[in-house]
């Protein structure tokens, strides 16, 4: 209402006053009315409270005025101030206006059009918003000198028809597309262009040579193609150059940087350059930032002594080989460096311990040997060291504990040894200390406790032996604690229950004994792991207890009680088993095993057709009394008079052979072994001798089944669809069980026969090795070969395709011979190839094949469906997410060829096979899980 009026006392006096008062007046009535509207906005923090008619516009919040022309504003600077909703249009009748700052707001909706009549405007900043729709024009602001627009949602093109004095262009994280409009080159004051994230396409116009002022060309994360844009190297004022994450391809000139004087910052990152290192990078001397991750870049590091101002050197992820760069020795100022991910071999020189500033080090995925260099511990500044996955050896200088900010020690994957140093545990910052999947032995010494500050603790796959000391419970910021696959002995000590941060602990496949503490159940642990340990006593309840999925605590016969799900024996029944005979076991397991057996559906016969009562009178008793009793009848009958779909075997093995599977199978048990149910001697309806093994049915069939035969028995020519992750996890399982097959029993078991039908797959896709029918065993104590079955009679057995190419000239079995059918199978399952394949001939065999195709053209050669899976399924999936998966798949399939290899000395063991696909799978698929693409 008062407004109201005061809007007729105005118009009168608008009517009969002279010219200049008529200005004054109603100009400072338009800008406070568009102030007003602008108002409207939501604003929930009340910013513009101060915006009312008691105050001079000129002192409200944001706004400032000409001073030639006192209610005239012209500037208007809101930055995060909370306001929410859409940007009035009636700012565009704040003609004095010169900067327009909306920074960091929750504005929505377009820009308003209005805003192109402010020919005052010099400065615009609307980023951080969520502004939507294209870009408007700004043709007639021809005095706009900055226009920023990042982080928001426009979308549509770059306009045409940019003011001409234009010097600062940000469009950054934007949805823009088309391509660069060579009209861009026009204006010649243009400095900064920065159109990093959006889908622009093609590539940077010829015309740009023009553009003698541009300082930064930022194009990262685009949809750019085509070669090295060489008219960059006209761009004599460029100073920092990113077209990282596009599809740029070609050689980089190896004059690129000689004629950059300016340059400063390089991001070439995520293209698919190759060829050299430029070497005129050299003549940049005012260098300070490269960055060339992930291209195809090969060779030998070029010379770098000039840049003595490099400070962040990161040539990550690509080919490139030979000895450690030796230029780098000159680079005084670096503070970080990252080899990660190339071919470099030979040592690591001491040099690199005299360089001052050095904070971060990757040389991690390379070829490095010999023992790491004592004179890291004196860089003063190093805060994280990642050595990962080379083949570095010796054993670690006690001298490493000099590190006084080190914050990250990662040495996983190589082939340390000797003890860990107890000075280690004295660094003052240590977070995390990754010395896993190494050769590390001996005891993990009580100053452990020292390292009150560690977060991770990674000591899997190692030889530590000892009890697991009691003063781990004062490392109380610790967040992460692996230790399985040593030989950790002793109980699990009481007081790791004091560790109130952990979340995550593994003590798995040691020899550790005694009861679980109950200690463990008040912690607020999100995955338990104490499988394969002699663990014995009551399964506490409470806390991680109560959540069967997140523990494991298989593979410890001794435990009994714990929660329904377990499926252990009460304890009650457990220690009155332990007083009376062991029969008493027997029949407890035998009556649920009877009513089980007919859904239990057994898949696994041995038909044995020989007729002598010599060996009709052999019992079964050395399978242990452990095991039910089943008749031919029970069998019979659960599969169905032995149709072939029950059957995963059957044939006349010798006798001997089949007493080789029950010692084989007596004493071995892993979770990605076939677990057995029972064995069965008797005599069949014609009465000839009939001897059974009967393994747990496994809903999923065969790998081989999976590879090849048709989905649903339907249309023939569609396969089962198979994911990448799957593939991996059972290759994974397969390397585990044979790993434990090889390494983690009291000798030695050869399968000797593994391949993709003998891999059973359950209900959960977990894979399991069974078939144990050719098995050799042999004594690790004595290094004589001692079989179970006749050399002779084995010498000719395995299957075509999986057997190693020595067994042919007569080598005895052995398990770098199960190494050379795992390689296959790993080949196998990527390719979706039998090795037996048509195209296989005349000296082409799987392994040679991949070899040929590695690493450039494996996208053709592997099964289809791997690569396209993720375009099905996620069509967005980012270009570093592709060419993580390739990393992966390179990764895998190079662990099959070194498997695969013909020569047996050069193959790995499986202990070494199952480390780096776990390795993988903690590198890669973590991450894939994260962002849930595969599973
Ligand atoms: C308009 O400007 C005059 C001075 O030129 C000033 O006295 C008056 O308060 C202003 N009016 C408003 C509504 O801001
Ligand atoms: C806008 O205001 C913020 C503080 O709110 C200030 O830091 C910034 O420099 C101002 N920007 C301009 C262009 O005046
Ligand atoms: C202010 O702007 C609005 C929207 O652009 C327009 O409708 C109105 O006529 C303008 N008012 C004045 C006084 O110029
Ligand atoms: C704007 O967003 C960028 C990127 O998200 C962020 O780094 C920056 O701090 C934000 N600025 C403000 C003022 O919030
Ligand atoms: C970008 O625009 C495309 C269509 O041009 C749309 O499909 C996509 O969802 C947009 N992305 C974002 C992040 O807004
Ligand atoms: C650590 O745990 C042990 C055993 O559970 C307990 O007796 C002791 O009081 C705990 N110490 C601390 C400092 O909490």
């Amino acid at each position: 209402m008062l407004r109201a009026i005061r809007v007729q006392f105005l118009a009168v006096l608008m009517v009969c006053c002279s010219h200049v008062l008529v200005g004054s007046f109603s100009s400072n009535y338009t800008d406070r009315q568009a102030l007003l509207e602008f108002k409207t906005i939501s604003d929930p923090r009340q910013s513009l409270r101060s915006w009312n008619d008691s105050a001079d516009l000129c002192h409200w919040e944001g706004v400032r005025c000409s001073v030639k022309h006192p209610h005239r504003v012209t500037s208007l600077n809101l930055t995060s101030q909370g306001l929410v909703g859409q940007i009035s249009p009636s700012l565009g009748n704040l003609t004095f206006l010169r900067v327009l700052v909306l920074l960091a707001n929750s504005l929505t909706g377009e820009i308003p059009p209005s805003l192109g009549h402010l020919h005052h405007l010099r400065y615009v900043n609307l980023n951080n918003n969520t502004l939507q729709g294209s870009i408007p024009s700004f043709a007639n602001c021809s005095n706009l000198l900055v226009l920023w627009l990042e982080n928001n949602k426009l979308v549509g093109e770059i306009p045409l028809d940019l003011p001409r004095n234009l010097e600062k262009l940000s469009l950054f994280d934007n949805n823009l597309t088309g391509i660069i409009p060579s009209y861009l080159a026009n204006i010649s004051t243009l400095m900064h262009l920065d159109l990093v994230g959006n889908n622009i396409e093609g590539n940077i116009p010829e015309e740009f040579t023009k553009l003698l002022e541009l300082q930064l060309l930022f194009l990262g994360v685009n949809k750019l193609s085509g070669c090295f844009p060489q008219l960059v190297l006209n761009l004599s004022s460029l100073v920092g150059f990113d077209v990282a994450l596009n599809s740029l391809s070609g050689d980089v000139p190896s004059n690129f940087g000689s004629a950059l004087p300016s340059l400063q910052y390089l991001e070439l990152g995520g293209n698919f350059f190759h060829g050299h290192i430029p070497s005129g990078l050299n003549n940049a001397s005012k260098l300070f930032h490269i960055d060339l991750p992930s291209n195809n870049f090969s060779g030998v590091v070029p010379t770098l002594a000039n840049l003595s101002s490099l400070r962040y050197l990161m040539f990550t992820e690509n080919q490139l080989s030979g000895d450690f760069p030796t230029s780098i020795a000159n680079l005084n100022n670096l503070i970080m460096l990252s080899l990660h991910g190339n071919r470099f071999k030979g040592v690591v020189p001491e040099w690199l311990g005299t360089l001052p500033n050095l904070q971060i080090i990757y040389l991690d995925s390379n070829g490095f040997t010999g023992v790491i260099p004592s004179s890291l511990s004196n860089m003063s500044q190093l805060a994280e060291l990642y050595l990962d996955s080379n083949r570095f050896d010796g054993h670690i200088l006690p001298i490493l504990g000099n590190f006084q900010m080190l914050q990250v020690l990662s040495i996983p994957d190589n082939n340390l040894e000797g003890s860990i140093p107890k000075e280690l545990f004295k660094i003052p910052g240590l977070m995390q200390m990754d010395l896993g999947f190494n050769n590390l032995d001996g005891p993990l010494h009580s100053d452990i406790g020292i390292a009150k500050q560690l977060i991770y603790l990674q000591l899997s796959s190692n030889k530590l032996s000892g009890e697991i000391p009691n003063t781990l419970q004062n490392c109380d910021s610790l967040e992460d604690i692996e230790l399985d696959r040593n030989v950790f002995n002793g109980s699990i000590p009481t007081s790791l229950g004091n560790i109130t941060n952990l979340l995550n602990m593994n003590l798995s496949h040691n020899n550790l004994t005694g009861p679980i503490p109950v200690s463990l159940s008040s912690l607020q642990l999100e995955h338990l792991d104490l499988s394969f340990n002699n663990l014995e006593g009551e399964v506490p309840t409470k806390g991680i207890f109560s959540n069967v999925t997140a523990m494991r605590i298989d593979g410890n016969p001794g435990l009994c009680g714990g929660e329904l799900e377990l499926h252990l024996l009460a304890c009650s029944a457990m220690t009155l088993n332990s007083r009376k005979h062991k029969h008493s076991t027997f029949e407890k397991l035998m009556i649920p095993l009877a009513t089980i057996l007919p859904l239990a559906i057994i898949v696994y016969v041995v038909l044995l057709w020989k007729r002598n009562q010599k060996k009709k009178s052999m019992s079964l008793n050395s399978f242990g009394s452990n095991y039910p009793n089943v008749s031919y009848h029970d069998l019979s009958r659960a599969t169905d008079g032995f149709s072939a779909s029950n059957l995963i075997g059957q044939g006349r093995y010798s006798y001997k052979s089949f007493i080789a599977e029950c010692n084989a199978l007596k004493n071995i048990r892993h979770r990605n072994l076939v677990p057995i149910l029972t064995a069965c001697s008797s005599i069949d309806l014609n009465g000839n001798d009939f001897k059974a093994l009967v393994y747990k049915f496994m809903q999923q069939g065969d790998l081989h089944s999976l590879l090849y035969s048709a989905r649903d028995g339907g249309d023939t020519s569609a396969s089962n669809r198979i994911t990448l992750a799957q593939r991996f996890c059972i290759l994974v399982n397969v390397a585990d069980a044979m790993e434990y097959l090889h390494h983690h029993n009291q000798g030695t078991i050869v399968h000797c026969d593994l391949k993709p039908s003998n891999i059973l797959l359950d209900d959960n896709m977990v894979a399991h090795v069974g078939d144990f029918g050719l098995a050799r065993f042999i004594d690790s104590g004595a290094s004589s070969f001692s079989s179970m079955v006749s050399t002779s009679s084995v010498a000719i057995k395995g299957t075509v395709g999986y057997v190693p190419p020595e067994y042919a000239t007569g080598a005895d079995v052995s398990s770098s011979g199960d190494v050379y059918s795992f390689g296959i199978i790993l080949l196998e399952t990527f390719l979706r190839r039998r090795p037996i394949d048509d195209m296989f001939r005349d000296g082409l065999d799987i392994a040679r094949y991949v070899a040929m195709n590695f690493p450039d053209r494996i996208i053709q050669i592997v099964d289809p469906e791997v690569p396209e899976e993720h375009h099905d399924s996620l069509p967005h999936t980012s270009e570093p997410m592709k060419e993580k998966i390739m990393e992966c798949l390179l990764s895998v399939l190079n662990v099959g060829l070194r498997c695969a290899n013909p020569s047996p000395d050069e193959r790995m063991d499986m202990r070494e096979v199952a480390a780096k696909l776990h390795r993988i799978k903690e590198s890669f698929f973590s991450q894939l899980l994260e962002s849930e693409v595969i599973l």
